[in-house]
Protein backbone atom coordinates (compact mmCIF):
# COMPACT_ATOMS: atom_id res chain seq x y z
CA UNK A 1 0.00 0.00 0.00
CA UNK A 2 1.69 3.36 -0.87
CA UNK A 3 2.43 5.38 2.05
CA UNK A 4 2.53 9.17 2.58
CA UNK A 5 4.98 11.62 2.78
CA UNK A 6 5.85 10.33 6.30
CA UNK A 7 6.32 6.91 5.05
CA UNK A 8 9.40 5.88 7.30
CA UNK A 9 12.31 3.50 6.35
CA UNK A 10 12.81 0.78 9.14
CA UNK A 11 16.14 0.33 10.39
CA UNK A 12 15.96 -2.91 9.99
CA UNK A 13 15.14 -2.21 6.12
CA UNK A 14 18.21 0.49 6.28
CA UNK A 15 20.51 -2.02 7.44
CA UNK A 16 19.49 -4.71 5.08
CA UNK A 17 20.07 -2.23 1.82
CA UNK A 18 23.20 -1.70 3.09
CA UNK A 19 24.50 -4.84 2.66
CA UNK A 20 23.08 -5.13 -0.70
CA UNK A 21 26.09 -5.93 -3.17
CA UNK A 22 25.31 -4.24 -6.08
CA UNK A 23 25.55 -1.10 -3.83
CA UNK A 24 27.66 -1.57 -1.20
CA UNK A 25 30.99 0.64 -0.57
CA UNK A 26 34.30 -0.69 0.65
CA UNK A 27 34.94 -1.35 4.97
CA UNK A 28 38.29 -0.06 5.21
CA UNK A 29 37.93 2.67 8.47
CA UNK A 30 39.02 1.80 11.32
CA UNK A 31 38.77 3.51 14.93
CA UNK A 32 42.44 5.53 14.08
CA UNK A 33 41.09 6.44 10.69
CA UNK A 34 37.45 7.71 11.71
CA UNK A 35 38.87 9.84 14.33
CA UNK A 36 42.13 11.25 11.91
CA UNK A 37 38.85 11.82 9.56
CA UNK A 38 37.20 13.91 12.28
CA UNK A 39 40.01 15.93 13.13
CA UNK A 40 40.76 16.37 9.37
CA UNK A 41 37.32 18.39 8.60
CA UNK A 42 36.95 19.74 12.13
CA UNK A 43 40.79 21.77 12.37
CA UNK A 44 40.64 24.32 9.87
CA UNK A 45 39.62 27.23 8.61
CA UNK A 46 38.05 27.81 12.42
CA UNK A 47 40.99 28.02 13.74
CA UNK A 48 43.28 29.47 11.54
CA UNK A 49 41.34 32.38 10.25
CA UNK A 50 37.88 33.24 12.51
CA UNK A 51 39.99 32.48 15.70
CA UNK A 52 41.62 36.52 15.39
CA UNK A 53 38.41 37.82 14.15
CA UNK A 54 36.01 36.37 16.77
CA UNK A 55 38.64 37.79 19.54
CA UNK A 56 39.29 41.25 17.93
CA UNK A 57 35.86 41.95 17.19
CA UNK A 58 33.34 40.44 19.94
CA UNK A 59 35.70 38.62 22.93
CA UNK A 60 39.15 39.78 22.95
CA UNK A 61 41.02 36.50 25.21
CA UNK A 62 37.83 35.49 26.60
CA UNK A 63 37.06 34.18 23.04
CA UNK A 64 38.91 30.99 24.98
CA UNK A 65 35.46 31.26 26.79
CA UNK A 66 33.64 31.13 23.49
CA UNK A 67 35.74 28.13 22.41
CA UNK A 68 34.06 26.00 25.46
CA UNK A 69 30.62 27.01 25.01
CA UNK A 70 30.68 26.62 21.63
CA UNK A 71 32.32 23.05 22.24
CA UNK A 72 29.58 22.25 24.50
CA UNK A 73 26.95 22.55 22.53
CA UNK A 74 28.55 20.59 20.31
CA UNK A 75 29.10 18.08 22.54
CA UNK A 76 25.37 17.63 23.16
CA UNK A 77 24.78 17.29 19.79
CA UNK A 78 27.58 15.13 19.06
CA UNK A 79 26.07 12.55 21.77
CA UNK A 80 23.04 12.38 19.84
CA UNK A 81 25.05 11.83 16.99
CA UNK A 82 26.97 8.95 17.93
CA UNK A 83 24.04 7.09 19.54
CA UNK A 84 21.89 7.63 15.95
CA UNK A 85 25.45 6.22 14.01
CA UNK A 86 25.68 3.56 16.28
CA UNK A 87 22.13 2.61 15.88
CA UNK A 88 21.73 2.99 11.86
CA UNK A 89 25.48 3.12 10.70
CA UNK A 90 24.48 3.49 7.08
CA UNK A 91 25.66 6.19 4.78
CA UNK A 92 24.03 9.25 4.70
CA UNK A 93 24.10 10.80 8.04
CA UNK A 94 21.23 12.86 9.07
CA UNK A 95 19.51 12.23 6.34
CA UNK A 96 19.00 8.54 7.09
CA UNK A 97 18.36 8.96 10.72
CA UNK A 98 15.57 11.50 9.36
CA UNK A 99 14.32 8.59 7.87
CA UNK A 100 14.30 6.31 9.84
CA UNK A 101 12.44 8.62 12.56
CA UNK A 102 10.65 11.84 10.91
CA UNK A 103 10.00 10.06 7.61
CA UNK A 104 10.68 11.50 4.05
CA UNK A 105 9.47 14.50 4.06
CA UNK A 106 11.29 15.37 6.63
CA UNK A 107 14.41 13.24 5.18
CA UNK A 108 14.50 15.20 1.87
CA UNK A 109 14.69 18.41 3.75
CA UNK A 110 17.50 17.45 5.75
CA UNK A 111 19.31 15.76 2.29
CA UNK A 112 18.58 19.05 0.97
CA UNK A 113 19.65 21.04 3.65
CA UNK A 114 23.14 19.19 4.07
CA UNK A 115 24.21 20.02 0.69
CA UNK A 116 24.66 23.57 2.85
CA UNK A 117 26.57 21.93 5.05
CA UNK A 118 29.33 19.90 3.03
CA UNK A 119 29.23 20.77 -0.89
CA UNK A 120 28.72 25.03 0.47
CA UNK A 121 31.35 24.08 3.39
CA UNK A 122 33.94 22.65 0.90
CA UNK A 123 33.61 25.59 -1.21
CA UNK A 124 34.04 28.44 1.90
CA UNK A 125 37.00 26.14 3.25
CA UNK A 126 38.42 26.39 -0.32
CA UNK A 127 38.46 30.26 -0.45
CA UNK A 128 40.40 30.43 2.90
CA UNK A 129 42.86 27.80 1.70
CA UNK A 130 43.11 30.28 -1.60
CA UNK A 131 43.79 33.34 0.87
CA UNK A 132 47.05 30.93 2.48
CA UNK A 133 48.21 29.69 -0.85
CA UNK A 134 48.11 33.04 -1.98
CA UNK A 135 50.05 34.49 0.79
CA UNK A 136 52.39 31.22 0.81
CA UNK A 137 53.39 31.83 -2.75
CA UNK A 138 53.87 35.51 -2.11
CA UNK A 139 56.69 35.07 0.15
CA UNK A 140 58.31 33.20 -2.33
CA UNK A 141 57.86 35.88 -5.35
CA UNK A 142 54.78 34.50 -7.19
CA UNK A 143 52.34 36.89 -7.09
CA UNK A 144 48.91 35.54 -8.29
CA UNK A 145 46.80 38.65 -9.17
CA UNK A 146 43.81 39.53 -7.71
CA UNK A 147 41.08 39.46 -10.12
CA UNK A 148 42.18 35.84 -10.39
CA UNK A 149 42.16 35.07 -6.95
CA UNK A 150 39.37 36.76 -5.54
CA UNK A 151 35.37 36.52 -5.57
CA UNK A 152 34.22 38.40 -8.16
CA UNK A 153 30.78 39.10 -6.22
CA UNK A 154 30.28 40.27 -2.98
CA UNK A 155 27.63 41.03 -0.66
CA UNK A 156 26.76 44.37 1.09
CA UNK A 157 23.76 44.34 3.86
CA UNK A 158 23.15 48.02 2.65
CA UNK A 159 24.17 48.04 -1.00
CA UNK A 160 23.17 44.43 -2.01
CA UNK A 161 25.21 42.46 -4.46
CA UNK A 162 28.17 43.83 -6.19
CA UNK A 163 30.61 43.41 -8.79
CA UNK A 164 34.31 43.22 -7.23
CA UNK A 165 36.12 43.49 -10.89
CA UNK A 166 37.95 40.12 -10.22
CA UNK A 167 37.05 37.03 -12.86
CA UNK A 168 37.83 34.18 -10.30
CA UNK A 169 38.76 32.82 -7.62
CA UNK A 170 41.28 30.34 -9.40
CA UNK A 171 42.89 28.85 -6.71
CA UNK A 172 40.01 27.93 -5.00
CA UNK A 173 38.50 25.93 -8.28
CA UNK A 174 42.04 24.25 -8.24
CA UNK A 175 42.00 22.57 -4.91
CA UNK A 176 38.37 21.60 -4.85
CA UNK A 177 39.42 19.75 -8.47
CA UNK A 178 42.31 18.43 -7.15
CA UNK A 179 40.60 16.64 -4.25
CA UNK A 180 37.82 15.47 -6.02
CA UNK A 181 40.16 13.44 -8.19
CA UNK A 182 41.50 11.92 -5.14
CA UNK A 183 38.01 11.17 -3.82
CA UNK A 184 37.27 9.26 -7.30
CA UNK A 185 40.13 7.29 -6.62
CA UNK A 186 39.37 5.35 -3.71
CA UNK A 187 38.28 5.84 -0.06
CA UNK A 188 41.02 4.20 1.37
CA UNK A 189 43.66 6.38 -0.72
CA UNK A 190 41.61 9.53 0.55
CA UNK A 191 41.58 8.20 3.98
CA UNK A 192 45.46 7.35 3.81
CA UNK A 193 46.20 11.49 2.12
CA UNK A 194 44.23 12.13 5.78
CA UNK A 195 46.08 10.79 8.29
CA UNK A 196 49.03 12.59 6.71
CA UNK A 197 47.54 15.72 6.21
CA UNK A 198 46.11 15.64 9.96
CA UNK A 199 49.42 14.63 11.32
CA UNK A 200 51.41 17.71 9.56
CA UNK A 201 48.64 19.85 10.96
CA UNK A 202 47.97 18.80 14.36
CA UNK A 203 51.98 18.86 14.45
CA UNK A 204 52.24 22.68 13.47
CA UNK A 205 50.02 23.67 16.04
CA UNK A 206 51.76 21.66 19.08
CA UNK A 207 54.36 23.25 17.65
CA UNK A 208 52.73 27.03 18.05
CA UNK A 209 51.35 26.06 21.15
CA UNK A 210 54.83 24.39 22.88
CA UNK A 211 57.06 27.32 21.33
CA UNK A 212 54.26 30.27 21.96
CA UNK A 213 54.09 29.37 25.60
CA UNK A 214 57.52 30.72 25.98
CA UNK A 215 56.27 34.18 24.56
CA UNK A 216 53.07 34.47 26.20
CA UNK A 217 52.99 38.22 27.95
CA UNK A 218 50.12 37.99 31.10
CA UNK A 219 49.14 41.47 30.46
CA UNK A 220 48.39 40.50 27.40
CA UNK A 221 45.14 38.66 28.74
CA UNK A 222 44.38 41.64 30.84
CA UNK A 223 41.31 42.37 30.75
CA UNK A 224 40.67 38.37 30.21
CA UNK A 225 36.96 39.81 29.68
CA UNK A 226 37.18 43.43 27.84
CA UNK A 227 34.10 45.28 29.27
CA UNK A 228 31.20 45.83 26.93
CA UNK A 229 31.26 48.69 24.70
CA UNK A 230 27.99 49.32 24.41
CA UNK A 231 26.44 47.17 22.44
CA UNK A 232 25.22 43.99 22.53
CA UNK A 233 28.31 41.37 21.41
CA UNK A 234 30.97 43.80 21.14
CA UNK A 235 32.69 42.56 24.15
CA UNK A 236 31.81 41.41 27.85
CA UNK A 237 29.53 38.73 28.03
CA UNK A 238 27.12 39.29 25.48
CA UNK A 239 30.61 39.53 22.81
CA UNK A 240 31.67 35.81 24.23
CA UNK A 241 28.41 34.59 23.40
CA UNK A 242 28.83 36.41 19.76
CA UNK A 243 32.00 35.09 19.31
CA UNK A 244 30.53 31.74 20.17
CA UNK A 245 27.99 31.68 17.15
CA UNK A 246 31.26 33.05 14.85
CA UNK A 247 33.37 30.10 16.50
CA UNK A 248 30.96 27.24 15.87
CA UNK A 249 32.35 27.03 12.16
CA UNK A 250 35.51 25.79 13.19
CA UNK A 251 33.82 22.64 15.32
CA UNK A 252 31.84 21.62 11.93
CA UNK A 253 32.62 18.12 10.28
CA UNK A 254 32.13 16.02 13.42
CA UNK A 255 29.06 14.91 12.06
CA UNK A 256 30.92 14.18 8.78
CA UNK A 257 32.28 11.44 10.04
CA UNK A 258 28.55 9.80 10.28
CA UNK A 259 28.69 9.72 6.29
CA UNK A 260 31.49 6.95 6.41
CA UNK A 261 29.72 4.34 8.16
CA UNK A 262 29.19 2.23 5.64
CA UNK A 263 32.76 2.15 5.28
CA UNK A 264 33.48 1.59 8.53
CA UNK A 265 34.59 -1.73 9.44
CA UNK A 266 32.59 -1.83 12.94
CA UNK A 267 30.44 1.10 12.69
CA UNK A 268 28.53 0.22 15.72
CA UNK A 269 31.38 0.13 17.97
CA UNK A 270 33.42 2.72 16.33
CA UNK A 271 31.15 5.98 15.17
CA UNK A 272 30.73 7.30 18.24
CA UNK A 273 34.58 6.88 18.95
CA UNK A 274 35.21 8.80 15.64
CA UNK A 275 32.71 11.24 16.58
CA UNK A 276 33.30 12.28 20.07
CA UNK A 277 37.13 11.82 19.97
CA UNK A 278 37.72 13.93 17.15
CA UNK A 279 35.44 16.84 18.82
CA UNK A 280 37.41 16.19 22.14
CA UNK A 281 40.98 16.46 20.92
CA UNK A 282 39.76 19.41 18.79
CA UNK A 283 38.05 21.14 21.51
CA UNK A 284 41.23 21.03 23.41
CA UNK A 285 43.27 22.02 20.49
CA UNK A 286 41.55 25.29 20.32
CA UNK A 287 41.67 26.03 23.96
CA UNK A 288 44.96 25.97 24.09
CA UNK A 289 45.59 27.53 20.72
CA UNK A 290 43.05 30.41 21.84
CA UNK A 291 45.45 30.61 24.92
CA UNK A 292 48.97 30.98 22.83
CA UNK A 293 47.41 33.46 20.71
CA UNK A 294 45.92 35.85 22.72
CA UNK A 295 48.90 35.43 25.25
CA UNK A 296 51.50 36.17 22.22
CA UNK A 297 49.58 38.75 20.98
CA UNK A 298 47.00 41.40 22.05
CA UNK A 299 43.56 40.73 20.91
CA UNK A 300 42.74 43.94 19.41
CA UNK A 301 45.10 43.38 16.49
CA UNK A 302 44.62 40.14 15.74
CA UNK A 303 41.58 40.85 13.07
CA UNK A 304 43.96 39.30 9.97
CA UNK A 305 42.97 36.49 7.69
CA UNK A 306 45.92 34.47 9.04
CA UNK A 307 45.93 35.61 12.67
CA UNK A 308 48.47 32.49 13.69
CA UNK A 309 50.63 33.46 11.31
CA UNK A 310 50.88 37.28 12.27
CA UNK A 311 50.68 36.44 15.79
CA UNK A 312 54.41 34.35 15.22
CA UNK A 313 55.51 37.22 13.30
CA UNK A 314 54.95 39.42 16.25
CA UNK A 315 57.18 37.73 18.62
CA UNK A 316 60.50 38.49 16.74
CA UNK A 317 63.24 36.95 15.17
CA UNK A 318 63.79 33.74 17.80
CA UNK A 319 59.91 32.84 16.30
CA UNK A 320 60.32 33.61 12.26
CA UNK A 321 61.66 29.89 11.79
CA UNK A 322 57.97 29.00 12.67
CA UNK A 323 55.96 31.06 10.01
CA UNK A 324 56.64 28.75 7.09
CA UNK A 325 55.70 25.90 8.86
CA UNK A 326 52.41 27.72 10.24
CA UNK A 327 51.47 28.54 6.31
CA UNK A 328 52.02 25.21 5.48
CA UNK A 329 49.56 23.72 8.69
CA UNK A 330 47.39 25.88 7.57
CA UNK A 331 47.47 25.07 3.81
CA UNK A 332 47.57 21.37 4.61
CA UNK A 333 44.92 21.72 6.94
CA UNK A 334 42.31 23.25 5.42
CA UNK A 335 43.19 20.65 2.23
CA UNK A 336 41.67 17.62 4.43
CA UNK A 337 38.73 19.86 5.63
CA UNK A 338 38.02 20.28 1.86
CA UNK A 339 38.55 16.44 0.87
CA UNK A 340 36.15 15.07 3.57
CA UNK A 341 33.19 17.36 3.18
CA UNK A 342 33.58 16.47 -0.30
CA UNK A 343 33.81 13.16 0.85
CA UNK A 344 30.17 13.50 3.07
CA UNK A 345 28.23 14.86 0.17
CA UNK A 346 28.61 12.07 -2.42
CA UNK A 347 27.37 9.85 -0.08
CA UNK A 348 24.48 11.96 0.94
CA UNK A 349 23.39 11.98 -2.54
CA UNK A 350 23.97 8.13 -2.84
CA UNK A 351 21.26 7.95 -0.24
CA UNK A 352 18.93 9.70 -1.69
CA UNK A 353 19.28 8.35 -5.10
CA UNK A 354 19.22 4.61 -3.51
CA UNK A 355 15.97 5.41 -2.00
CA UNK A 356 14.55 6.98 -5.42
CA UNK A 357 14.46 10.64 -4.20
CA UNK A 358 16.92 10.99 -6.78
CA UNK A 359 17.40 9.97 -10.31
CA UNK A 360 19.35 6.27 -9.76
CA UNK A 361 22.54 7.25 -11.79
CA UNK A 362 23.20 9.28 -8.55
CA UNK A 363 23.72 5.99 -6.51
CA UNK A 364 26.10 4.82 -9.31
CA UNK A 365 29.19 2.83 -7.78
CA UNK A 366 32.58 3.07 -9.94
CA UNK A 367 33.33 -0.56 -11.35
CA UNK A 368 36.33 -0.69 -9.91
CA UNK A 369 37.40 2.19 -7.45
CA UNK A 370 34.00 1.44 -6.00
CA UNK A 371 33.58 5.02 -4.66
CA UNK A 372 30.22 6.75 -5.85
CA UNK A 373 31.83 8.33 -8.32
CA UNK A 374 29.62 10.64 -10.18
CA UNK A 375 28.36 12.32 -7.56
CA UNK A 376 31.56 12.85 -6.31
CA UNK A 377 32.32 14.64 -9.52
CA UNK A 378 28.99 16.28 -9.52
CA UNK A 379 29.47 17.13 -6.04
CA UNK A 380 33.17 18.76 -7.13
CA UNK A 381 31.95 20.49 -10.49
CA UNK A 382 29.11 22.42 -8.11
CA UNK A 383 31.54 23.16 -5.07
CA UNK A 384 34.14 24.58 -7.59
CA UNK A 385 31.67 27.24 -8.85
CA UNK A 386 30.24 28.53 -5.46
CA UNK A 387 34.40 28.82 -4.48
CA UNK A 388 35.46 30.58 -7.86
CA UNK A 389 32.62 32.87 -7.28
CA UNK A 390 31.46 34.27 -4.05
CA UNK A 391 32.97 35.48 -1.00
CA UNK A 392 33.77 32.99 2.51
CA UNK A 393 31.86 35.05 4.23
CA UNK A 394 28.65 34.59 2.41
CA UNK A 395 28.95 31.00 1.64
CA UNK A 396 30.32 30.39 5.79
CA UNK A 397 27.40 31.87 7.38
CA UNK A 398 24.91 29.61 5.10
CA UNK A 399 26.98 27.00 5.91
CA UNK A 400 26.70 27.49 10.03
CA UNK A 401 22.59 27.76 9.22
CA UNK A 402 22.52 25.00 7.33
CA UNK A 403 24.56 22.46 9.74
CA UNK A 404 22.46 23.99 12.53
CA UNK A 405 19.46 23.09 11.32
CA UNK A 406 20.56 19.16 11.38
CA UNK A 407 21.57 19.52 14.40
CA UNK A 408 18.47 20.31 15.17
CA UNK A 409 16.82 17.38 13.51
CA UNK A 410 19.20 14.98 14.52
CA UNK A 411 18.88 15.76 18.28
CA UNK A 412 14.87 15.51 18.07
CA UNK A 413 15.33 12.19 15.97
CA UNK A 414 17.28 10.65 19.49
CA UNK A 415 14.34 11.59 21.33
CA UNK A 416 11.87 10.49 18.89
CA UNK A 417 13.59 7.07 18.23
CA UNK A 418 13.92 6.43 22.13
CA UNK A 419 9.89 6.43 22.40
CA UNK A 420 9.06 4.79 18.98
CA UNK A 421 11.56 2.36 19.24
CA UNK A 422 13.53 1.70 22.84
CA UNK A 423 13.81 -1.91 21.74
CA UNK A 424 16.57 -1.56 19.37
CA UNK A 425 20.35 -2.03 20.22
CA UNK A 426 22.58 1.08 21.34
CA UNK A 427 25.50 0.45 21.41
CA UNK A 428 26.03 4.08 22.49
CA UNK A 429 23.46 5.80 24.27
CA UNK A 430 23.06 9.42 24.57
CA UNK A 431 23.15 10.11 28.75
CA UNK A 432 20.69 12.10 30.45
CA UNK A 433 18.34 11.52 27.57
CA UNK A 434 15.68 14.03 26.97
CA UNK A 435 17.79 16.94 28.58
CA UNK A 436 20.92 16.43 26.35
CA UNK A 437 18.88 16.56 23.15
CA UNK A 438 16.30 18.75 24.33
CA UNK A 439 19.45 20.87 24.95
CA UNK A 440 21.47 20.56 21.81
CA UNK A 441 18.26 21.37 19.65
CA UNK A 442 17.64 23.94 21.88
CA UNK A 443 21.49 25.44 22.23
CA UNK A 444 21.59 24.68 17.70
CA UNK A 445 17.95 27.07 17.18
CA UNK A 446 18.94 29.55 19.62
CA UNK A 447 22.54 30.30 17.49
CA UNK A 448 20.36 30.03 14.00
CA UNK A 449 17.99 32.57 15.43
CA UNK A 450 21.40 34.44 15.88
CA UNK A 451 22.39 34.47 12.31
CA UNK A 452 21.76 37.69 9.77
CA UNK A 453 18.21 37.86 8.25
CA UNK A 454 20.16 37.39 4.83
CA UNK A 455 20.99 34.13 5.62
CA UNK A 456 17.58 33.27 6.84
CA UNK A 457 16.24 34.52 3.09
CA UNK A 458 18.95 32.25 1.61
CA UNK A 459 17.84 29.35 3.61
CA UNK A 460 14.35 29.70 3.00
CA UNK A 461 15.30 30.09 -1.21
CA UNK A 462 17.34 27.09 -1.12
CA UNK A 463 14.67 24.83 1.13
CA UNK A 464 12.16 26.68 -1.74
CA UNK A 465 14.55 25.60 -4.56
CA UNK A 466 14.65 21.77 -2.60
CA UNK A 467 10.81 21.24 -2.58
CA UNK A 468 10.22 22.20 -6.04
CA UNK A 469 12.45 19.42 -6.69
CA UNK A 470 11.67 16.72 -4.26
CA UNK A 471 7.49 17.20 -5.44
CA UNK A 472 8.08 17.08 -9.29
CA UNK A 473 10.41 14.71 -8.89
CA UNK A 474 11.49 12.50 -5.44
CA UNK A 475 7.69 12.32 -4.21
CA UNK A 476 7.24 10.85 -7.51
CA UNK A 477 10.00 8.26 -7.69
CA UNK A 478 10.28 7.48 -3.84
CA UNK A 479 11.00 3.73 -3.30
CA UNK A 480 9.27 3.98 0.25
CA UNK A 481 6.30 5.36 -0.88
CA UNK A 482 5.75 2.82 -3.32
CA UNK A 483 6.48 -0.13 -1.10
CA UNK A 484 9.83 -0.89 -2.61
CA UNK A 485 12.53 -1.78 -0.39
CA UNK A 486 15.83 -0.98 -2.70
CA UNK A 487 16.31 -0.97 -6.19
CA UNK A 488 16.52 -3.91 -8.55
N1 LIG B 1 35.35 23.17 11.02
C1 LIG B 1 35.83 23.37 9.72
C2 LIG B 1 36.75 24.51 9.62
O1 LIG B 1 36.95 25.20 10.60
C3 LIG B 1 34.72 23.45 8.74
O2 LIG B 1 37.29 24.74 8.56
Amino acid sequence: MPRGFLAKKSIAELLEQAEDKKYSLKRVLGPLNLVGLGIGVIIGAGIFVLTGQAAAQYAGPAVVLSFIISGIGCALTGLCYAEMASMIPVAGSAYTYAYATLGEFFAWVIGWDLILEYLFGASTVAVGWSGYMVSFLKDFGIVIPEHLSKAPFVFDAKMGWMHTGAIINLPAVFIILVMTLLLVRGIRESATANNVIVFIKITVLMLFIGAGLFFIKTENWEPFIPPNQGSFGQFGWSGILRGAGVIFFAYIGFDAVSTTAQEARNPQRDMPIGILGSLGISTLVYIAVALVLTGIMRYDRLLVPDPIAVAVNSVGPEFFWLRPFIKIGAIAGLSSVILILLLGQPRIFYSMARDGLLPKQFAAVHPKFRTPYITTILTGIVAAFFAGLFPIGILGELVSIGTLLAFVIVSIGVLVLRYTHPELPRTFKTPLVPLVPILGAAVSLLQMLALPRDTWLRLIVWMAIGLVIYFSYGHRHSLARSGHKSKD
